[in-house]
């Protein structure tokens, strides 16, 4: 059994622990994560027991040779030039550049192509290992400074080889992903020193080598603490004649698809041939590479190695094309500020529209090509639900003209009710001219809750749960040790003695999630809670869980708005009443909010969120007192109106699928939050925004003859620009 430590753990004291069960072990070599190996003669201790020890992470039963590639991350987050970063492992990624680092021009060159074609990271070698000693061997130090100022000026990371010892501290410093050759794939000496440097490696595998064997290549590299491991099919002896070696295609889907590893392939070595890289490249990546390792030459016939298998530089831009990569903007190109101002931007195409997005808001890579391509990848979509048959696309649309507490904010917003995004741009813009929106909310404080039914003493109960208030505290936050660490976990509880069989009090948590919703953190809270406190009031545990009317979470907004603006002071009266209208009638009241979470829901869908659970909290608030009431509202002013809502918002800028999706990633960059808090003020401004624009085309010319005559795209899509037109 080897026992893997979560990475703040001390090895010591778990060790200890372990050896108090029962169970002998000794370090395993290498750096994170830490490692026990169990011995042979410890006793036999169920797996979930070793797992309850503090400081283990995972266990795994069945040893394999290999079990740091076992546990290795799957994907790795590669900060490069410019402030961007690449998911490896994940992002389709494109390395090109020539064989070697011939003169810092036509690197430069090389660079510029591999920008335009969408490449992100830049190869090539200063150091060559070839076959015959009088062939050319690479520029060695200088081509490294060459290779890093071309890649710098144009927005790529490095990814160059070390081909010895000697070099490795070299290459290290300007290689964000340092190269073990297929060559030097079992060069141990060279592994430990490349591993040593704690940096992610490419791993290519040896032409005569065996998967196994080019696993435990990359367990060498892990042991000897290499950040991450990019293994690389590059080709193997095979018996094609006519090809430079063998890409073997099943190895790349084996390593994907079985060991659900991050698997590159570089068609351009596995066969030397340039009228067979692209199909090849194209094939590697459907069989499970997500990143395609290809040589190009500004002119290869110039080349001074592998000339002939260097894609020209219009087949890299196809290649580029085929997987949808959008051109690398230099970092150095400065961009224009962050607006959310595009006056006409409904008068342009779709394909405009995201150009101007792009080039405003200096998206990665990433986000650009999923604008481009809109796709949810299947295998996404079949971890985030069950029995998934296919994917569901919505429009993704931008809510302009937003400015909050100063700031202006492009809204992604996917709904598929039209003029609701139109709607609340309109709104927007004239609640800008009067200075834009004010907000706040309070901490992201979530409440868990735990019912005790068949309480033999309830106020008693609920008395002594008030009096030992520190303990259930401390007792919720050894629960949740890292949210803790992050600042944040339970803070205050409460006590609540309710009608029930044979008395019912429920437990009340009050837990700090800080940017995430927070439902799995309170949720483990309660469940830990529980137990503890049962022991001292009895009764039956009944439900832990989240309460969905989280009254600590909320968040405020206001706004005013001139009456000219608004179409005069007949238009600002009737708002007014409408708003007094909902006030006093929760049938109306129930609309009325239903306008506000129109354009509060849009946006939580674009950006992952449980929309249920913020629909469930706002009803639940409307519904507090002893009526249902409006959660925003409208006052006149000497100039016009203010508006002002308050209600609960749990949502998150972590966890949840704001990692998973890349739309919802896409739209996280857009939107350009810090936290949750944030983006709840946000949010609330979006369904205020919604508000205004639906009670001034309802106290005005009436739904149908405004608001809802955008619903006319529906059947037909013509019209729509006109339409658009009246309503801006
Ligand atoms: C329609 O989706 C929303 C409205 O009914 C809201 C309202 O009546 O305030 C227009």
């Amino acid at each position: 059994m080897i026992v893997i430590l979560e990475p703040d753990a001390d090895v010591a004291h778990v060790a200890a622990a372990l050896q108090g069960l029962g169970l002998w072990t000794r370090p395993m070599a290498g750096g994170s994560p830490a490692m026990l190996e169990v011995e042979a003669h410890s006793a036999s201790v169920a797996e979930a027991v070793v797992l309850a020890v503090p400081g283990v992470a995972q266990v795994r039963s069945r040893v394999s040779p290999h079990p740091r590639v076992d546990v290795m991350s799957r994907t790795f987050t590669l900060p490069i030039a410019g402030g961007a970063s690449l998911v490896l492992g994940r992002d389709t990624v494109l390395v090109a550049g020539p064989c070697a680092v011939e003169s810092a021009e036509s690197i430069a060159q090389a660079a510029a192509l591999v920008a335009q074609a969408g490449g992100r990271l830049l190869r090539g070698g200063a150091f060559k290992p070839r076959t015959s000693p009088y062939s050319y061997a690479g520029s060695g130090i200088q081509a490294l400074k060459w290779l890093a100022e071309a890649a710098r000026q144009h927005g790529l990371g490095v990814v160059t080889e070390a081909m010895s010892e000697l070099h490795v501290d070299a290459v290290a410093e300007v290689a964000d992903v340092i190269q073990v050759g297929s060559r030097n794939m079992q060069n141990f000496a060279l592994l430990a020193a490349v591993g040593r440097k704690a940096k992610p490696v490419l791993l290519k595998r040896g032409r005569g080598a065996s998967v196994e064997e080019w696993l435990m290549a990359g367990e060498h590299l892990l042991a000897h603490g290499a950040a991450w491991v990019l293994f690389c099919e590059r080709g193997v002896a095979g018996l094609v004649g006519e090809t430079r070696n063998t890409l073997d295609l099943a190895a790349v889907a084996l390593l994907r698809h079985a060991y659900e590893l991050p698997v590159a392939v570089d068609p351009s070595h596995g066969t030397g041939r340039r009228d067979l890289v692209v199909p090849m490249a194209k094939a590697g990546a459907a069989a499970g590479a997500s990143v395609v390792l290809v040589e190009v030459h500004p002119e290869p016939a110039r080349a001074k190695s592998d000339g002939p298998q260097a894609l020209l530089p219009p087949q890299l831009k196809e290649l580029g094309e085929h997987f949808g990569l959008p051109p690398v903007v230099p970092a150095n190109t400065a961009l224009p500020p962050y607006t959310s101002r595009y006056p006409e931007f409904y008068k342009k195409s779709v394909a405009e529209r995201r150009r101007a997005v792009i080039a405003n808001l200096g998206l990665s890579h990433d986000a650009q090509a999923y604008l481009r391509h809109g796709r949810l990848d299947f295998a996404i979509a079949d971890k985030m639900s069950e029995n998934v048959i296919s994917t569901f696309a919505l429009p993704l649309a931008l809510g302009l003209n937003f400015r909050i507490n100063g700031r202006d904010y492009l809204v992604p917003m996917v709904v598929e009710e039209p003029s609701v995004v139109a709607a609340a741009s309109n709104a927007a813009r004239m609640v800008r001219a009067a200075g834009g929106f004010r907000g706040d909310a309070t901490a992201s404080i979530m409440t868990a809750q735990v019912q005790f039914d068949h309480v033999a003493d309830p106020p008693a109960a609920a008395e002594m749960m008030r009096q030992r208030r520190d303990v259930v505290v401390a007792a919720a936050n050894a629960a949740i040790p890292r949210m803790v660490a992050r600042g944040g976990g339970c803070m205050d509880m409460d006590a609540r003695v309710l009608d029930g069989p044979g008395g019912l009090v429920v437990l009340h948590l009050y837990v700090d999630v800080g940017d995430a919703m927070g439902a799995n953190v309170v949720d483990t809270v309660a469940e830990h809670v529980a137990p503890l406190v049962q022991s001292w009031v009895g009764g039956k545990v009944g439900l832990r869980i989240l309460s969905n009317l989280p009254l600590r979470r909320l968040v405020h907004v206001e706004c005013d708005v001139a009456a000219d603006m608004l179409g005069g002071a007949d238009l600002a009266d009737g708002i007014a009443r409408a708003s007094n209208f909902a006030e006093v009638d929760p049938f109306r009241a129930a609309t009325h909010n239903k306008g506000i979470l129109n354009g509060i829901d849009a946006v939580a869908v674009a950006l992952g969120q449980d929309w249920r659970a913020v629909e469930a909290g706002a009803h639940a608030y409307a519904g507090l007192g002893s009526d249902y009431r409006p959660l925003a509202t409208w006052t006149r002013t000497a100039t016009g109106l203010r508006g002002v809502m308050e209600l609960p918002l749990a949502i998150g800028t972590v966890g949840g699928s704001t990692q998973a999706h890349p739309g919802v990633r896409t739209a996280m960059e857009i939107v350009k939050v810090e936290s949750a808090r944030e983006l709840s003020v946000v949010m609330a401004a979006v369904g205020l925004a919604s508000n205004l624009a639906a009670l001034r085309a309802l106290a005005g010319e009436g739904i149908q003859h405004g608001h809802m005559r955008l619903h006319a795209r529906k059947s037909d899509v013509f019209t729509a620009q006109a339409e658009h037109k009246e309503i801006r």
